[in-house]
């Protein structure tokens, strides 16, 4: 049982990396971030997991404009919001995102 579970629990992770995975490409993140030289250069998100804890990721995807003031983020253009993504995309952004680690 308790092994069942852990699988279980490990085989979900994987489906929301996989999704977001998905809605980063959907929504064109690379327009201004590169994974693993792949988009944009300028803003690479490769370790942003070792840079950042999970709110804050969480909070650059609900609240670009926000952490853009509170960080001093100064590259522009600037982080747009995405005021239309289903929580679940948030979460699947947030879980890809916490697998880019250094
Ligand atoms: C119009 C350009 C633009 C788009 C599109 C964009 N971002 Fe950003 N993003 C930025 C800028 C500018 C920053 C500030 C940090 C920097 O200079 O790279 C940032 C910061 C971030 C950070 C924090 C990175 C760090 O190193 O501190 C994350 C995580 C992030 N964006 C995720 C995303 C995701 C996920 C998407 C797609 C849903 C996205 N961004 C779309 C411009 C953009």
């Amino acid at each position: 049982m308790v092994v069942a579970l852990a699988v279980g629990s490990t085989a979900l992770a994987q489906t929301a990396v996989e999704k977001g995975m998905k809605v980063y490409t959907e929504q064109k993140c690379s327009l201004c971030h590169s994974i693993a030289g792949k988009g944009n250069v300028k803003g690479s998100l490769d370790g942003v997991a070792t840079k950042l804890k999970e709110a804050e990721i969480r909070e650059w995807i609900v609240d670009p404009k926000g952490m853009t003031t509170k960080m001093k983020a100064e590259r522009k253009p600037a982080m747009k919001a995405y005021p239309n993504l289903a929580k679940e995309d948030v979460d699947a952004l947030v879980a890809y995102m916490m697998t880019l680690k250094k």
